[in-house]
């Protein structure tokens, strides 16, 4: 029993702490939390709020981040993915967006990413 204890504690204490990222509401006015974040992802976060929810809410960001998992394609949302979902959305028509835009809002997916596995 003592090993059975022993043995569990290890588990616990070696899976990852998901800490993940702070969500404000939910839906379609769910909001990221930037409590904490340096001033740079603040900035990153204004530009994605007023680019990114032209077309839809944050929801399906906040999903692909805290899944790993792209939620409408079901395709894989890693550090390795988010630049290319990124210049997806600046494809599509009307997407009001620049290069530098994507950029910035890259940078801050893949910040998320990061503190989503913390
Ligand atoms: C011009 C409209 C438009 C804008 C602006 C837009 N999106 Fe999208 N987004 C879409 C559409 C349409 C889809 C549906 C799936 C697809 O076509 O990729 C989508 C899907 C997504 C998905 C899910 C992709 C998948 O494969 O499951 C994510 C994540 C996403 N958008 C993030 C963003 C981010 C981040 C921004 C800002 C940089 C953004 N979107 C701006 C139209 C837009």
């Amino acid at each position: 029993m003592k090993q059975l204890i022993a043995i569990l504690i290890v588990l616990v204490l070696s899976m990852p702490a998901y800490a993940g990222i702070k969500v404000i509401g939910g839906g379609d006015n769910i909001e990221i939390d930037t409590a904490g974040f340096p001033p740079n992802m603040k900035s990153a976060y204004d530009l994605m709020r007023m680019k990114c929810r032209k077309c839809h809410s944050l929801e399906r960001a906040i999903v692909a981040i805290q899944t790993g998992v792209a939620p409408i394609s079901g395709g894989i949302f890693d550090k390795g993915a988010t630049a290319a979902y990124g210049v997806k959305m600046l494809r599509k028509p009307d997407s009001n967006m620049t290069k530098p835009d994507v950029k910035i809002v890259v940078g801050l997916l893949n910040f998320l990413l990061d503190k989503a596995e913390q």
